[in-house]
């Protein structure tokens, strides 16, 4: 029988990856932090309706790529395929909108979406969703991507891109699809089979179709920016005052139209020149009317979501990783049989007083266990075996420059947080 694998389009983060991804969110909260945004851990799964009415019933997310399923009570359910919904369902339910404005949440998990995998696109993924609810002010939205970028400064990031546009409001959305819609009729059959479908239904999302005939035809397309109501012009006018305020370049994109259908005025990306076709390190903006879309009342939204697994390719290709994956600094080294209960006291003893260590389990001789030690990136050996025992001794070998010391076995922890602390390594907690 062959053996079971992982589904398509999901990965497993292994350990010579996983310490990148403790790095990437380690250095994502203390930045969320830093801007005032508290943690929130919000469920997996969500019911159905949620994300259609949210996110929008003509979204590619909404009606080709959510896992969706029914309960045993027969309820609709889906797994997330973003945060922003539920961020704004959460809000709502436990009456948020009743407090201090705005309501900065954050939260970091995987998301799932049936899309075709490639690199870079998974069908599992983990975002990093950063909200800021409850305020209308353009300086939060110039806050929100100050906040990403600054991630990406701190991670020690380049090559970015950062793409802005406006999507206007539901008072001046319907002029800018009338005049998009008279600009493309007479080249609808120069379109793709689904942009022809999105000219009724979503004209807006022609525009930013991967299609190259498409996309030429969208590049001599109107802007939305002409079409845009005072307010959405001025809160525009803000959004790029404040970038410049803070020295960020970007951008304007009149093709960023973002594919989900809650966004009003400010839309954006921040885009990896390292990461091919699926470039988008990260994607956000405004959307004042999804609190009202799924049953709260009207509050103003705005936020962004990065892509975890993006920003570690990025990373990597980029060399930005300077650490490396954990490894114990002692390995306790046990040749002999009898001596292994005392030895495993001492490697508990280090562990209680925070030095990180390990030992061999599986019976190994002394060489093979120094190799182990070696392989396993620990810089000293602690050897304990029936000789050391009887003469209430340990040998301790530093496993760089290879010099080894005899102890006295009550001196051990001590002698050896000692010759850590040399090595610049402190004791990291208890
Ligand atoms: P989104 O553009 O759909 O926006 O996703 C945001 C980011 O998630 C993308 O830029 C990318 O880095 C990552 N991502 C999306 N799909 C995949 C995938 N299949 N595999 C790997 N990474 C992926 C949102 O989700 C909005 N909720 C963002 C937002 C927050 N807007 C306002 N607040």
């Amino acid at each position: 029988m062959e053996s079971i694998k992982a589904p398509r389009g999901v990965r497993d983060i292994l350990p010579e990856e996983s310490w990148k991804w403790a790095f990437v969110l380690d250095v994502a909260r203390r930045t969320a932090e830093d801007f005032g945004y508290a943690e929130v851990h919000l469920p997996v799964f969500e019911h159905t309706e949620l994300f259609s009415r949210g996110i929008g019933e003509t979204t590619d997310v909404v009606e080709k790529e959510m896992y969706t399923f029914q309960d045993r009570a027969e309820r609709s359910l889906t797994l997330r395929p973003e945060a922003t919904a539920s961020m704004v369902r959460s809000y709502l339910e436990h009456g948020m909108h009743r407090g201090v404005q705005p309501v900065k949440l954050w939260c970091a998990g995987p998301m799932f979406r049936y899309e075709r995998p490639q690199k870079g696109r998974y069908r599992q993924f983990w975002q990093l969703d950063v909200e800021a609810i409850g305020a209308s002010d353009p300086f939060v939205d110039v806050e929100i991507v100050a906040l990403s970028l600054e991630l990406y400064r701190r991670l020690g990031l380049s090559n970015l891109e950062v793409k802005i546009n406006s999507v206007g409001c539901p008072e001046c959305r319907p002029t800018y699809r009338k005049t998009l819609r008279s600009f493309l009729e007479p080249r609808l059959s120069e379109l793709c089979d689904t942009c022809r479908g999105r000219f009724d239904r979503n004209p807006l999302r022609i525009l930013d179709c991967k299609n190259p005939q498409c996309a030429a035809i969208a590049e001599q397309s109107p802007s939305v920016v002409e079409s845009l109501c005072g307010e959405c012009g001025t809160h525009f006018g803000l959004l790029q005052r404040g970038l410049e305020e803070i020295g960020a370049s970007f951008s304007l994109d009149k093709r960023l139209v973002r594919g989900l259908d809650y966004y009003t005025k400010t839309a954006y990306e921040v885009l990896s020149g390292d990461l091919g076709s699926q470039n988008a390190v990260c994607g956000g903006g405004r959307y004042d009317n999804l609190a009202e879309a799924i049953g709260g009342p009207h509050v103003p939204g705005v936020g962004f979501a990065s892509g975890i697994e993006r920003i570690v390719l990025t990373m990597e290709q980029q060399g930005c990783f300077t650490g490396s994956a954990p490894h114990p600094a002692v390995f306790v080294v046990c040749p002999d049989e009898e001596a292994r209960p005392e030895a495993f006291a001492l490697l508990h003893l280090l562990r209680q007083s925070g030095v990180s260590a390990d030992m061999d389990f599986t019976g190994k001789g002394m060489k093979a266990q120094l190799k182990v030690a070696a392989g396993k990136g620990a810089l000293l050996a602690c050897i304990l075996g029936s000789e050391e025992l009887r003469a209430s001794r340990m040998a301790v070998k530093d496993l760089e420059s290879g010099e080894q010391h005899l102890y006295a076995r009550e001196e051990g922890v001590a002698s050896i947080r000692s010759l850590l602390s040399n090595k610049g390594i402190s004791r990291k907690d208890g």
